[in-house]
């Protein structure tokens, strides 16, 4: 099978086209990763063309040995789709997770994103959590979601309960809230380790004046909920600009929500 016609990729090719129109993907804001299953890469080993080790300054048992297809640092988002080989590259992990080596793609000599940190940290939590349902780690610089963390306290039970009160949905799609970091140095292990960490009780994480993290089981998921997540940042904004709330969902009524559709919410945001 031609690696092109993998599912995670072509997933990637529609997403990222679809992220520039949304002006999210400004130049080569964000990056994906897809954790590829296993019967899908043993398709594609005789187009391999594996290059240099690269060494981590951290461990990741959970996910050793597994295959990523990643964005490659300093990728335009609007040409990811035209041009798939050079954007894109798969890498392995090694047997013991703390190094990795490119097997295809970045034909024009590029590597992988400069928050492959973020991406693999999260990846490894995520497989764990879902028992190994989530496969996808996106990160986009949702222009809503970046503004709102200019006006709000940067407390997950805070942008968690304004998201939750502009729009029903919000409260189903993450009942778990979105963990919030507050501004850091992006590209180092370090924001991976926070953000990882956050992944541990959250699938959004909002990087404070960055943009945005999600994961999910499949890219519609991802995207969902981080589409649903600004569009509720979009009407906060819209409403502070109207002068403020005058009226809005309750707790009570958040927790008939929860109660109705079966989901767990995040108790601190209920106050
Ligand atoms: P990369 O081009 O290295 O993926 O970086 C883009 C980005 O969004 C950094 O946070
Ligand atoms: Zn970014």
């Amino acid at each position: 099978m031609n690696i092109l016609d993998l599912s995670c990729v072509n997933d990637i090719r529609n997403i990222s086209r679809l992220i520039f129109k949304k002006g999210w993907g400004e130049a080569n804001g964000g990056n994906i990763s897809i954790r590829i299953p296993a019967d899908e890469i043993n398709l594609c080993k005789n187009q391999f063309v594996r290059g240099d080790e690269v060494k981590l300054p951290y461990t990741m048992p959970g996910i050793a040995g597994e295959y990523f297809l990643v964005t490659g640092t300093g990728v335009f988002f609007r040409h990811i789709y035209d041009s798939p080989e050079e954007s894109l590259g798969i890498v392995q992990l090694n047997e013991t997770g703390d190094a990795y080596t490119p097997v295809w793609g970045y034909t024009t000599g590029g590597r992988p994103t400069s928050e492959l940190s973020s991406h693999l940290l999260s990846h490894e939590v995520r497989k764990e959590i879902s028992n190994g349902q989530n496969r996808i780690i996106l990160h986009t610089h949702a222009t809503n979601l970046i503004a709102m963390s200019f006006v709000l306290p940067l407390k997950a039970e805070i942008v968690t309960r304004e998201l939750w009160e502009m729009m029903s949905e919000c409260l189903v799609l993450f009942p778990e809230g979105v963990g919030v970091l507050d501004w850091m140095m992006p590209g180092k292990s370090e924001i991976g380790y926070a953000t990882a960490e956050l992944m541990k009780a959250h699938r959004l994480v909002l990087w404070a004046h960055h943009g945005i993290f999600a994961a999910g089981v499949s890219m519609d998921q991802a995207f969902g909920l981080i589409e649903t997540a600004d569009k509720a940042a979009e009407m906060l904004l819209k409403v502070m600009a109207a002068g403020g709330k005058q009226q809005a969902i309750s707790a009570e009524q958040l927790q008939q929500l929860a109660d109705a559709f079966n989901v767990v919410p995040l108790k601190e945001a209920l106050y």
